[in-house]
């Protein structure tokens, strides 16, 4: 070692439980004061839970039961303040003054790194709990109980959070990996049909560049997840959260310093289709436009044969997803198609190099450096005359 110079290395390890369950807070259920407990200290854990509005409207009852589960488990388990529900949706993700207002009731309640904060709700409330706990005294530990198809397939058994700020989508954030996740299946059964199919686009993704057998099957079962069959769902829920758990693990970069980012697949389209739409496109339907669009110029480089793109279009139709939007070709001022700034953003993000994750066949994938723009255009122009009679996405 030179004088005057140090190299400090240090590994840290994480572990979380990831659970997959029904009735969550029935007393009989053991599987939330097992996680909250997991460490086994000999002491209650101060916990506080947060509600999603949309579960609160459908779930009345929950935080009766919650009291209850509280009740019975009082030598492991105390309420530091009765559930509190926030705004669903992408509403709590715009604006920091959330944050601030999350933060001030930890603070109300004297949390501290031990404590225990519960998030009961869809990706954006996750998102952004996740944010305030992994800020407040540098990170308190987080349970995340997902409620729609897209929490639980993707969402929580991740490693981020994030708020949106001035526009840009997800870009104030942390790596932070949760405590446990607890999946309890019963909350999917009031989801509005626009949010259970929204989940579905994540699963073709990870199928399409990961793995062959489960995009035959996912098309296989793509008119079933649509009419809401639960045990289709299930499986694919299982199976999508089994392989980001895997890609999470094995990867060697779960905390994304490099360039290659995969599971960002169909998704430099779908962020920016978000945010023109002004979020009035969920996340999953931009991403079923982001995934058509990308096979498409898949299709004329020959990374994958026209017969894969029309079975990978066919799926995603077949599941609920409309593949056209005409966002899509809205142009700037210098008559550009403004969904080509999402190239921009996605390699500004990338600290200045652009790498997309393309399928080579289905089921793997290789990245990309380069994008020709023309192609993208007449990838569009190829989407609309397919998809584009009238149809908007949710
Ligand atoms: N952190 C990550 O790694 C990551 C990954 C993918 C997506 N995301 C984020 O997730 C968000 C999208 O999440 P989402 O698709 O879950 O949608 P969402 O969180 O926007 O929720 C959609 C709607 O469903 C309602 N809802 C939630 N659960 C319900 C239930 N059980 N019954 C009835 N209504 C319910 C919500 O109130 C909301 O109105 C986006 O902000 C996206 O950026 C984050
Ligand atoms: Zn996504």
């Amino acid at each position: 070692m030179s004088d005057g110079f140090y190299h400090q290395s240090f590994v840290v390890s994480f572990d979380y439980p990831v659970v997959f369950t029904r009735n969550l807070f029935d007393p009989a259920n053991r599987a939330f004061v097992d996680a909250a407990n997991r460490l086994m200290e000999p002491r209650a854990h101060r916990a506080i839970l947060f509600i999603d509005s949309g579960v609160a409207e459908h779930h009345a009852d929950l935080p009766r039961q919650i009291q209850k589960y509280f009740q019975a488990y009082s030598r492991e388990l105390e309420l530091a303040a009765p559930p509190r529900v926030v705004p669903g949706g992408e509403a709590i993700k715009q604006d920091l003054k959330r944050i601030d207002e999350i933060i001030r009731q930890f603070v109300d309640l004297r949390l501290c790194r031990h404590s225990v904060v519960v998030a009961i709700g869809g990706g954006a409330v996750l998102d952004a709990i996740g944010f305030a706990t992994a800020l407040f005294h540098r990170g308190l530990r987080l349970i995340r109980v997902p409620t729609t198809v897209l929490a639980q397939n993707d969402v929580a058994v991740g490693v981020k959070n994030a708020m949106n700020f001035r526009g840009g989508k997800n870009l104030v954030g942390t790596f932070s990996p949760p405590f446990a996740v607890l999946n309890d299946f019963n909350f999917l059964r009031t989801l509005p049909d626009a949010v259970w199919i929204g989940g579905i686009a994540e699963a073709f993704k990870v199928a399409i560049i990961q793995d062959a057998e489960f995009f035959k099957e996912l098309c296989g079962a793509a008119k079933k997840l649509r009419a809401r069959d639960e045990s289709a769902m299930e499986r694919l829920i299982r199976r999508c959260a089994e392989l980001h758990l895997e890609h999470i693990r094995t990867s060697g970069d779960p905390f994304e310093y490099g360039r290659a980012r995969p599971l960002d697949f169909g998704h430099w389209s779908a962020h920016k289709l978000e945010s023109m739409s002004g979020y009035r496109i969920g996340h999953g339907h931009a991403v079923a436009i982001g995934i058509a669009l990308d096979s498409c110029y898949a299709a004329r480089k020959g990374w994958i044969a026209e017969k894969e793109f029309q079975a990978i279009c066919k799926g995603l139709a077949d599941s609920g997803f409309a593949l056209w939007d005409p966002l899509l070709e809205r142009k700037t001022e210098n008559g550009k198609l403004e969904i080509l700034e999402g190239l921009k953003s996605f390699q500004e993000h990338l600290g200045g190099e652009l790498y997309i994750t393309f399928p080579k066949g289905i089921g793997r994938k290789f990245e990309v450096q380069e994008i020709e723009l023309e192609q993208i255009t007449l990838a569009v122009q190829a989407l609309k005359d397919l998809y584009g009679k009238g149809t908007t996405s949710p």
